[in-house]
C-alpha cells in the first residue's frame, strides 16, 4: 500500500520522576505491536506548559492508540491530549473521514470518561492476572480471528489484566451504553466488568487487557507467552492496522513525515527500572 497510509499516533505519558529529556515515555511494546502488523508510528510527545494543539502529527493524525499506564484520567497531559484526539476522531468520522481510535487499559478507561463525560469506573481486583474472555456479542474486532484462536481465548487465560479500575456490566450510563457494544466480559469474583468494547457507529475500540504484552513484555509472571497468546497479539494488531488502512491521512511533505516518525528516537532497555522491557523517552 502507499507510502502514506499508515501512521499511528501513540500518546506518550508523563514519567513519575521527570529528568532532562525524559519527561514522558512510550513503552516500546506498543510501538512493536503496531509495527508488527505493518504500520509506522508517530509519537505524540507531551511537554509540560506547551499547548497541545502542536500534537496533531503534522495536522494529519491517522489514529490514536491510547496506551495503558497510570496517568490521571482528568488532569494529566495524557488526558488532555486524548480528548483532543477523541474529539477530532468523532468529528472526522461524522464527516465520513475514517479515523480509528484504540484504547488499551488506561486508554480504555479514558475512552469511557471521554464518551460519558464522567468517571464511572469501579474498583476491581484485577491488577496482575491473566484471564480468558467471556464473549458476549458478535463484533468487527474479533471477526477475522481464526475459530481455533477464539476457542482458546474463551477458555484459556490469554489476556493480561493490569488494572484496578473497570466498568461494571451493570453500569447504566446511557451515553456509554448507546455508544459501545460490549464484546467480552470478565469477573474478579465479585464484580463483572467489561473487558472488550467497540463503538456501534465509530471505529473506536477499547480493551482492558493488554494485547501488546503477550509478544513483547517479559517482566511479569502473569503475562502469557504461549502460541495462542502471541497469536492474540498479532491478530489484534492486524485488525487495528487494517482499520487505519481505510483512511488516507498523510503528512504535508516527506520532510514532515521523516521528522515525525518514531525512528528519530531509540528505545532504551530499562533493566530493573520499569515494568516494560524497553521504553522510548522524550
Ligand atoms: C484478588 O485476587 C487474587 C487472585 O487473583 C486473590 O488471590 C486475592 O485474594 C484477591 N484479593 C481480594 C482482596 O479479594
Ligand atoms: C451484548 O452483551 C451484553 C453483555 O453481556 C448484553 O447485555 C447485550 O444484550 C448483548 N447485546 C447484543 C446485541 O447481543
Ligand atoms: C536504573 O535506575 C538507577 C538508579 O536510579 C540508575 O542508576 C540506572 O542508570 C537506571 N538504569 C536505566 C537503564 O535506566
Amino acid at each position: 500500500f502507499s507510502l502514506f497510509v499508515n501512521f499511528f499516533c501513540v500518546l506518550a505519558q508523563e514519567v513519575l520522576m521527570p529528568k532532562l529529556n525524559e519527561a514522558s515515555y512510550i513503552a516500546a511494546s506498543y510501538v512493536k505491536f503496531l509495527e508488527s502488523a505493518g504500520a509506522r508510528v508517530v509519537p505524540v510527545i507531551l511537554k509540560k506548559q506547551q499547548p497541545l494543539t502542536h500534537l496533531l502529527c503534522g495536522k494529519s493524525p491517522n489514529l490514536d492508540p491510547l496506551p495503558g499506564g497510570s496517568a490521571s484520567l482528568t488532569t494529566s497531559g495524557y488526558a488532555r491530549a486524548a480528548k483532543i484526539f477523541y474529539d477530532l476522531a468523532i468529528d472526522a468520522n461524522q464527516r465520513g473521514d475514517y479515523f480509528p481510535v484504540w484504547g488499551t487499559c488506561l486508554g480504555f478507561e479514558q475512552l469511557t470518561v471521554l464518551t460519558s463525560g464522567k468517571n464511572l469506573l469501579v474498583n476491581t481486583n484485577t491488577s496482575n492476572i491473566p484471564l480468558h474472555l467471556d464473549f458476549t456479542n458478535d463484533s468487527r474486532l474479533f471477526k477475522g480471528f481464526p475459530a481455533e484462536l477464539m476457542k482458546d481465548l474463551a477458555s484459556e487465560p490469554l489476556t493480561a489484566n493490569v488494572h484496578k479500575w473497570s466498568i461494571s456490566t451493570h453500569e447504566t450510563n446511557e451515553e456509554l451504553n448507546n455508544f459501545y457494544k460490549v464484546l467480552s466480559t470478565n469477573t474478579d469474583g465479585r464484580v463483572e466488568f467489561v473487558s472488550t468494547m467497540e463503538a456501534y457507529d465509530y471505529p473506536i475500540y477499547g480493551v482492558q487487557w493488554h494485547p501488546e504484552k503477550n509478544a513483547f513484555e517479559w517482566r511479569k509472571p502473569y503475562i502469557p507467552h504461549s502460541s495462542s497468546a502471541v497469536k492474540t497479539t498479532f491478530y489484534t494488531a492486524e485488525f487495528f492496522v487494517n482499520e487505519a488502512r481505510k483512511n488516507l491521512h498523510r503528512f504535508n511533505s516527506e520532510e514532515d513525515e521523516r521528522q515525525a516518525l518514531i525512528y528519530n528516537y531509540s528505545p532504551v532497555y530499562t533493566q530493573l527500572n520499569s515494568s516494560f522491557e524497553q521504553n522510548y523517552y522524550f
